[in-house]
């Protein structure tokens, strides 16, 4: 998949601006503060209908105008698709377009495959258990309309239970069976869920622990692996067995029955799964290197280009400020990650930083300069 042009319309700081793309390898550059995430976000917007970045749809248009406006081209399963997307102040209602059809509201895009790096995404290892669950359900609803409307589900009756234990905290007996109709929808949505996201971590950490390796070499301490821990025990051997889980998770969840009674919300369920950063076996978040956690998040970018190259189509590479904090050696191993993606989009303030790394391999590339929202192809 890639994208052909883009045509910008009060979008952040362009006024109006018009690009066009080629496949492979392409350079943003420009100081700070000039356009460049602008530009990565709306390409980002213009595959999956929305950003990666903004809390309202307004604050994505140029300042003091009234809407923005996107527009673009994008060759995906051998086919090219008209993508327009806009939104007015007045309105306060955002309209996307494929190929001149209205999307419906709350209709998602297909599945495009973008694969989109920032260096807030260190938080993936730095921040909570709840920063990783968002990864997981952004990345593998992006993929599964069916793990989306599992989630929505599960989420749904989660909330029901909860109130329902909430009313029920004070009360000294509690009849188990007020919370049979939400613990089987718990069961049967988070099982489906625990499944698919046991997998999905195990496909990505073998594909990323390989690419690790390519970055840090083979010693002992620069294995790297991700470890699930659902928050229902599961035994890794059932994990093929749906029944098996639901079963698992119906006991677990009946034990704690009284204590969730106690303590006025749910406690067991896929709402406390987690998973870690292992490195040579020790938690990155605890030992790791800045580099090395940085490289530990690019192995897994692009463990899910892999994965998306291999069964669906080769992706979209999206990649913001990548460099701070990888050394010379690590720049340069990084482009032997990426060959998987049709398209990678790249930014950096210098220009040479660039041409050590990457340009100095031959590959062909696409240089883009941004100047105060102005683009310009330079080569
Ligand atoms: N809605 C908007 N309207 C006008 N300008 C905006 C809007 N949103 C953000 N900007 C401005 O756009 C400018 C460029 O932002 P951007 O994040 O693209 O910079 P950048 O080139 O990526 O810089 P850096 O190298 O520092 O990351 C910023 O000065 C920002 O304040
Ligand atoms: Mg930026």
């Amino acid at each position: 998949m890639f994208i052909k042009d883009l045509q910008l319309t009060n979008f952040r700081n362009f006024r109006k601006e018009m690009v066009r793309f080629k496949p492979g390898l392409t350079i943003l550059q420009g100081a700070n503060a000039q356009g460049k995430s602008n530009l990565l976000e709306a390409i980002y917007h213009l595959c999956l209908g929305k950003s990666f970045r903004a809390f309202r749809e307004s604050d994505m248009i140029l300042w003091n105008k009234p809407y923005y406006f996107l527009q673009g081209n994008i060759v995906f399963k051998n086919r090219i698709h008209k993508v327009e997307i806009g939104y007015e102040v007045g309105k306060r209602r955002k309209v996307c377009k494929i190929n001149g059809i209205l999307l419906q509201k709350g209709e998602d895009f297909d599945f495009c495959p973008v694969v989109f790096f920032s260096p807030d995404d260190l938080d993936l290892i730095k921040r909570g258990p709840e920063e990783r669950r968002g990864f997981l359900d952004r990345e593998i609803g992006q993929l599964s309309a069916f793990y989306r409307d599992c989630l929505q589900r599960y989420k749904k009756a989660l909330r029901q239970k909860n109130s329902l234990l909430k009313i029920n905290k004070l009360k000294k007996k509690v009849d188990r069976g007020l919370f049979t109709p939400w613990n089987k929808q718990i069961i049967y949505f988070g099982s489906r869920i625990l499944q698919q996201r046991a997998r999905l971590l195990s496909i990505w950490g073998q594909f990323a622990a390989k690419n690790f390796a390519h970055l840090f070499g083979q010693g002992k301490n620069s294995t790297l692996m991700l470890e699930y821990h659902p928050g229902v025990t599961i035994d890794p051997e059932i994990m093929n067995n749906l029944q098996e889980i639901e079963n698992e998770m119906a006991l677990q969840i009946d034990r704690a029955t009284h204590q969730e009674s106690e303590k006025g919300f749910s406690l067991v369920g896929i709402h406390k799964d987690d998973f870690t950063f292992l490195l040579g076996g020790k938690e990155a978040k605890r030992f790791a290197s800045q580099g090395q956690q940085r490289s530990a998040i690019i192995s897994l970018k692009a463990a899910q280009i892999q994965f998306y190259s291999k069964n669906y189509e080769k992706p979209i590479f999206i990649l913001d400020d990548i460099f701070s904090e990888l050394d010379y050696t690590r720049r340069k191993q990084c482009i032997a990650l990426f060959q998987e993606a049709q398209q990678i989009f790249i930014t950096h303030t210098l220009h040479e930083v660039l041409k050590d790394s990457f340009l100095n391999q031959k590959a062909p590339y696409s240089l883009l300069k941004i100047n105060e929202g102005r683009i310009e192809t330079v080569h």
